[in-house]
């Protein structure tokens, strides 16, 4: 399997009645396949978020969780499913009120699980585990896009604008940490 085929079949799924359902059907079938996703993927070596199709309607990102990592709460107004093919990546839920955001539950996603946000969805992500925690992330937009919503402090929870740049810092610091770690 190519990277190539997996695009073809999302972005097919996504011209369904229901997109976000179709695409967790073909996410569902790759995750069960973990092997064979992960050689399509290619060898993991470090943290991070590579961009596998991007367009206005649907975005696809091959997402690497470093060990240690944790990502504070965001949103991306935009359906989103997570389909993981290795490790664990654990998911907090939060909900907005008029005093900020309150903690609303949360989900371990193991491999082979593929969860599914609704377009006011606003999480955040940690793996507390020793491995890699590897998955494929389909957004139902341009998860880019300039407007890209809210984030919140991980210790205040004070709200500010999603900020890209700074995600990318985060997964440089935990690359760093982690790969002192192994020495
Ligand atoms: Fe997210």
């Amino acid at each position: 399997m190519e990277i190539d085929e997996i695009i073809a079949r999302l972005e097919a799924a996504n011209t369904e009645h229901t997109p976000v359902l179709a695409v967790r059907d073909v996410l569902d079938e790759l995750v069960a396949d973990p092997s064979t996703l992960a050689s399509a993927l290619g060898p993991v070596e470090r943290g991070g978020i590579t961009p596998l199709h991007h367009t206005s309607d649907l975005t696809v990102l091959h997402v690497v969780w470093t060990p240690g990592m944790v990502l504070y709460p965001h949103e991306h107004q935009m359906w989103a499913a997570i389909g993981m093919y290795g490790g664990v990546e654990d998911n907090a839920f939060f909900r907005r009120t008029p005093d900020g955001i309150q903690p609303s539950g949360g989900k371990e996603l193991p491999q082979g699980d593929v969860l599914v946000m609704g377009d006011d969805a606003i999480h955040s992500v940690a793996n507390t585990r020793r491995q890699y925690a590897t998955a494929l992330h389909v957004y139902g937009g341009d998860f880019f896009a300039a407007d890209g919503g809210s984030e919140w402090d991980a210790d205040t929870f004070e709200e500010r604008p999603r900020d890209m740049e700074r995600t990318g810092r985060l997964f440089e610091e935990a690359n760093a940490r982690w790969a002192a770690e192994q020495g």
